[in-house]
Parts: C-alpha cells; sequence; structure tokens
C-alpha cells in the first residue's frame, strides 16, 4: 500500500500520490449561470485538503448546447475566470494538482428544446425523462465547431490556471456514441469501422493537443465496453498515439460488461476497475482505475498488482473528504453504503444515508 502515497509524475507534473478525485457534477448545487457556488468551493477545497495527489474536476461544458443541464458548469467563455482561479489556487496550496474534465453532451441534453439541434453521430431516438428525443446526425461543419469548442476550452483551462483537461468520452454521451456501434451508423468517415468511429475524439485530442504546449496534460475518460475491450483497446491505442497523456477506463454506452473480458468471478475488484488492468498491460501513458474501490487495501491493492498507475475514488471522497490523510494514517475513514435506489448525490446530497450517519448529513457540504 506504501506505493499508494508515493509521488507519480504525469509528464513533467508530479502528483504527490496516487489517489485521484474523479469528476463528479453534482446536480443540486444549482450553479447559476455556469459559475462556481460556495458549496463548489467547500467540495473541492475539504477534498484537496483531505490530501488527494490530483482533483479532475466536474464535467463542465465546453458550449452552450453542450450542456446536460443547465446546473452545469461552463468553459465556453470567460464568465468563470476569476471564480476557477481562485479555487485552483485554493487547491494548490493544500498540495493537490487540478485538472477539469471538458464535455459535450449531445442529444440527452435537458437543455435543448425538441425542435433545435440535438447531436448525435447519426438519428438516435432516446428517451429523456419520459419524452421521446431524437439526436440528428451531426453535420462536418458540427463536428469542426465542437473541435473547436473544445479547443478553445482547454487554453481557458490552462490560462485559469488548471494543471491538465480530461476530454470525456464516456457514459453515453457524444463521443461514446461516436465510438458506440450501437448508436453510430453513419457510413461516412466518421462511421462504419472502428478505425472511422474513432475519427471524430481523435481530431477533438489533436485539435486541443496542437493548440497547446506539451507540459500541459490532456487525457481522456473512455469506457472499456465500447463496444467490445478489443475495440476499446484499439480506441486507447489510438488516443495515445494522437497524443493523450492518460488513460481513464470507465463506462462507455451503457453499463454492460464486455463479452469478450474475461473478468474472474472471485475478483476484488468490479469488471470496471479489473478491466483498467487490460490497458495498462497494452499503454505506455499512466491508465486510471475507477469504480467502487473504496477501502485503502483495495486501492492498494490496484496499484501493487499493475492494474492501473493512478486509483480514482468518487463516492469514497463525497462521503470522507478526508479519506486520503485517514487512509495514510490509519485512522477510522466515514464509507459509502452503495445506495440500491441510486446515489442520491446526483440530485440531493442531502439525502445521502452515509453522510447523515456519519453526523455530518447538515454540514455546510450538502
Ligand atoms: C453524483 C455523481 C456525479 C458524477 N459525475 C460525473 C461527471 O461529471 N463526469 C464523469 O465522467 N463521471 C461522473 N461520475 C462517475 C464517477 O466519476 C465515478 O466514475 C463513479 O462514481 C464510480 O466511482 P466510485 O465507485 O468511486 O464512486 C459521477 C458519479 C456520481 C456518483
Amino acid at each position: 500500500m506504501q506505493k499508494l502515497f508515493s509521488s507519480f509524475p504525469l509528464k513533467k507534473l508530479i502528483l504527490k500520490n496516487r489517489v485521484v478525485m474523479p469528476p463528479v457534477h453534482i446536480a443540486g448545487y444549482n450553479v447559476a449561470e455556469g459559475t462556481i457556488t460556495d458549496k463548489h468551493w467547500l467540495h473541492y477545497t475539504n477534498i484537496a485538503k483531505g490530501g488527494v495527489g490530483l482533483i479532475i474536476m466536474e464535467a463542465t461544458a465546453v458550449a452552450p448546447y453542450g450542456r446536460l443541464s443547465d446546473h452545469q458548469l461552463s468553459l465556453w467563455d470567460d464568465r468563470s475566470q476569476d471564480a476557477f482561479q481562485r479555487l485552483i489556487a485554493e487547491c494548490h496550496k493544500y498540495g493537490a494538482k487540478v485538472f477539469i474534465q471538458l464535455f459535450y453532451c449531445g442529444c440527452l441534453s435537458s437543455i435543448i428544446d425538441q425542435n433545435a439541434d440535438r447531436f448525435a453521430p447519426s438519428v438516435y431516438k432516446s428517451l429523456y425523462r419520459g419524452i421521446e428525443v431524437i439526436g440528428r446526425p451531426m453535420r462536418l461543419e458540427d463536428i469542426k465547431a465542437v473541435c473547436r469548442d473544445f479547443a478553445d476550452a482547454s487554453i481557458r483551462a490552462k490560462k485559469y490556471g488548471f494543471d491538465g483537461v480530461e476530454l470525456h468520452f464516456a457514459h453515453s454521451y457524444l463521443l461514446s456514441q461516436f465510438l458506440s456501434p450501437l448508436v453510430n451508423k453513419r457510413d461516412d468517415e466518421y462511421g462504419g469501422s472502428k478505425e472511422k468511429r474513432v475519427r471524430f475524439p481523435v481530431e477533438i485530442i489533436k485539435s486541443v493537443r496542437e493548440r497547446l504546449e506539451d507540459d500541459f496534460i490532456v487525457g481522456v475518460r473512455m469506457g472499456s465496453n465500447e463496444n467490445t475491450l478489443q475495440d476499446s483497446l484499439y480506441y486507447a491505442r489510438t488516443f495515445e498515439k494522437a497524443g493523450a497523456d492518460f488513460i481513464h477506463i470507465s463506462a462507455g454506452f451503457n453499463n454492460d460488461l464486455p463479452p469478450d473480458l474475461a473478468y474472474p468471478a472471485d475478483s476484488k475488484l468490479s469488471w470496471i476497475a479489473y478491466s483498467a488492468g487490460m490497458f495498462k498491460k497494452e499503454l505506455k501513458i499512466p491508465v486510471i482505475a475507477v469504480n467502487k474501490i473504496t477501502t485503502p487495501e483495495l486501492a492498494g491493492y490496484v496499484i501493487d498488482n499493475g492494474f492501473a498507475d493512478l486509483v480514482s475514488l468518487a463516492r469514497a471522497h463525497l462521503i470522507d473528504p478526508d479519506w486520503c490523510n485517514k487512509a495514510q494514517n490509519h485512522q477510522k475513514i466515514n464509507y459509502c453504503l452503495g445506495c440500491k435506489s441510486g446515489c442520491k448525490w446526483f440530485k440531493d446530497p442531502s439525502k445521502c444515508p452515509a453522510k447523515l450517519l456519519s453526523g455530518r448529513g447538515k454540514s455546510e457540504l450538502i
């Protein structure tokens, strides 16, 4: 477990340990006009104080129509420059490095009305809050515009003092849809084969990379099940070649175990965290594992057994922002109860039973 708390270099950026707070967007924080609230300030500074090596701030929209909802942070203009700068500087004081996750929702957005543009790779029907939404195929000029949006947002992130960005290509949103043959039915140069499906995400990486110096970290979050493990490994190798500095392995368009992953039934890890090990074997760039890594022992197990270079703990940090310091000092940690009905933090953290049990239910954080 000692290795978990040893430093790790991401190019020239030195992380003080291998524990990461992954992106967590909390709609209940009620962002107004895309800006940071006092709740964000407490949330992120408490986690930084708690000893984590890297914070990847939540999914942040690169364009107004790219938002999932109007409760999301924005980086398409400079409205949040001061707030971001102060927040990053404060997190840096505690030794945490800070990235931000860049996001484009696509047709699952709640802020686009039925008649407006809902971007998708090809016609895609889905249900949003019980209403049928239909994604429309992106035109070539739309694809170019979104590449520019990602690059512009990355330049802003660098200007504000972020140490890097993570490009969100996972979890069924626009770029995950392009990677997934379940949704991407295009027959032009952006669909039809895995080589073509990967093209748009690669163009995003390249457009970000070519406008930033090499020492600014640009990573990718993607699924290991997009649609098979083999396709996903191919995507990851392609992202590495295109200039990605790390790969953060999560789920893709859906949450199903990839059919070609030999996942041992007795594994201590969830299949998502376990699958990170497959990418670690194939790539030269660092790999981050996530999903149900809760205890210091399990986090140490992931690192010591070569499943990943870094471990992300989301809900563990929501319940106990001091997770890292406590783990290092062998102190009692408050744990997530893994609510079967779904995590309350998505909408209303005050309903989180683990928070309430830990006596912090009424704290200023929620
Ligand atoms: C409330 C909540 C919000 C989340 N928001 C994001 C997000 O903005 N971007 C993202 O890529 N993943 C998001 N996730 C997924 C987490 O980053 C993480 O992958 C997931 O919670 C599994 O890790 P865990 O078992 O350590 O919680 C979110 C998860 C939760 C619970």
